[in-house]
């Protein structure tokens, strides 16, 4: 094979580096890999499909010498000090005009750092976001990239042809400047927490209402065919169907329940508190994995703190039916925290964040991926700059039509001592966030009382302070 051929070249084959490559591969472009594992280069090069152009070999700068200019690269390697590793090791090898990748999970703050680095030497960084997993990644992912426009339009039509496709529409759009791509891909994966959270709690209230695995399954199966239809309740529903290969239980039954976590959601908690935004259902969706570790404690606190378990009133087809109407409230008051979030990120930290391709590349090959979104890729045509999702007429009808049985599923966890902290989070999101006058007045006059921090009036224009207390 003759020098400068391969259009595309991928630094870490995992999973995840493989199945991009081969994906590329499949639509038409030549790719090669690099990974130190020979095992690796040899895995890459023996799944590649007949007939496609895949290569992988054992040292980067062979890689790079087979690249045509201006040269694509992507690395999958972990977040942190790894992407800037292999920065060091790619600097010496480049020319201007050649763009970088960054197409795992790092910070975006990371990512500004290096795009301004990178900038310096005239090679284009781009951080962007891949969501589907490794399944994804192979049949089409959906894409998140950020960085520079000149650079995402070099490598536009691989990115075009490797997503996933909804009506025909990949899954891919320029979603902004510098960090954009990392920024929305962190939020996406917030927005995954919280959805998760509100399904296990489903799942616990379902589950204390008497439901089996099988039942389980049924019920999220035919969620999955009606409004509530997304890849998380879908593959819920496999999960209570999988039997363990190692006792007679079903396989969901004996996984402990400490959650692990690698850090995005955090990372949205506690980007939402420097920007401010308010995501609480994100929040504590993060707080609830950080309890599920405190396991030896818990045992404990549930021996000291017995519950009177507190029978459902209702019947079980009722009770289904709170519970899926409080899991699509939940939902969509989760997108809209996350979406708020975007905007108000968009416009502070000047990334230039398209929602309304956001939610449009969120719409197929994604964690998050959900009917809502089709609702919510309609409100932003409507109106492209939406600073909540709810202030939009047809997610207010939707949001309506659920919310009395949230209210009375809520209700119930809370007598029945089931933890539903995400769908309580959500409501109480919403009862604020709908409310004309918050009782924060109050706040303001503490605070004026013991810290003369002064307060505003709505009835006189300027700021005030009182001497409290002396009448
Ligand atoms: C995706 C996922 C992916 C990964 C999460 C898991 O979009 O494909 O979000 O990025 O599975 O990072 O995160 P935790 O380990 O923190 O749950």
């Amino acid at each position: 094979m003759s020098d400068n051929v391969f259009d595309f070249g991928m630094i870490g084959l995992g999973v995840m580096g493989r199945n991009l490559l081969l994906n590329m591969a499949d639509h038409g472009f030549s790719v090669i890999g690099f990974d130190k594992d020979v095992a690796k280069n040899s895995a890459l090069e023996a799944s590649a499909t007949p007939g496609t152009t895949v290569k992988g070999v054992p040292d980067l700068a062979q890689m790079v010498q087979l690249l045509q200019r201006p040269r694509k690269v992507m690395m999958l390697v972990p977040a942190g000090q790894p992407v800037d590793d292999v920065i060091a090791s790619l600097l010496p090898l480049l020319e201007k005009g050649d763009v970088v990748i960054d197409g795992g999970n790092s910070h975006y703050t990371d990512t500004l750092r290096r795009v301004k680095y990178l900038r310096e030497k005239e090679i284009h960084f781009m951080g962007i976001g891949v969501s589907g997993g490794e399944q994804g990644a192979r049949t089409g992912p959906s894409i998140m990239p950020g960085g520079d426009q000149a650079a995402y339009q070099l490598v536009q039509p691989m990115l075009e042809a490797i997503a996933a496709k909804v009506n025909g529409d990949p899954c891919v759009a320029y979603l902004g400047k510098e960090g954009a791509g990392h920024y929305v891909k962190m939020v996406h994966n917030g927005i995954e927490y919280a959805i998760m959270q509100l399904i296990s709690e489903s799942y616990a209230i379902l589950k204390h209402g008497g439901l089996s695995n099988q039942e389980l399954h049924e019920v999220f199966k035919s969620w999955n065919e009606g409004k509530l239809q997304s890849f998380l309740v879908e593959i819920t529903a496999d999960i209570f169907l999988q039997k363990d290969d190692k006792s007679d239980a079903h396989l969901v039954d004996v996984i402990s329940d400490k959650a692990g976590s690698k850090g995005t959601g955090k990372w949205t908690s506690q980007d939402s508190m420097e920007l401010p935004v308010a995501v609480p259902v994100i929040d504590t969706a993060v707080a609830m994995r950080t309890l599920s570790g405190y396991k030896d404690e818990r045992v404990k606190a549930a021996a000291l703190y017995k519950n009177e378990d507190e029978v459902s009133s209702v019947s079980k087809e009722e009770l289904i039916q709170q519970v899926h109407d409080a899991l699509y409230l939940a939902t969509i008051l989760s997108y809209a925290q996350g979406l708020a979030m975007l905007y108000q990120a968009s416009n502070d930290l000047s990334m230039d964040i398209p929602l309304p391709e956001v939610v449009s590349v969120w719409r197929g090959g994604c964690i998050i991926r959900s009917s809502l979104l089709e609702v919510f890729t309609k409100a932003y045509k409507e109106t492209p700059v939406l600073s909540n999702i709810l202030l939009n007429q047809d997610v207010a009808s939707l949001v309506k039509s659920v919310e009395s049985n949230a209210r009375s599923l809520v209700a119930f966890a809370a007598k029945s001592g089931i933890t539903a902290a995400g769908f309580m989070s959500s409501l109480a999101y919403f009862d604020a966030y709908r409310s004309e006058r918050m009782p924060t007045n109050l706040i303001q006059a503490q605070r004026d009382y013991f810290g003369a921090h002064t307060y505003q009036r709505i009835d006189i224009p300027g700021t005030f302070h009182t001497e409290w207390g002396q009448q």
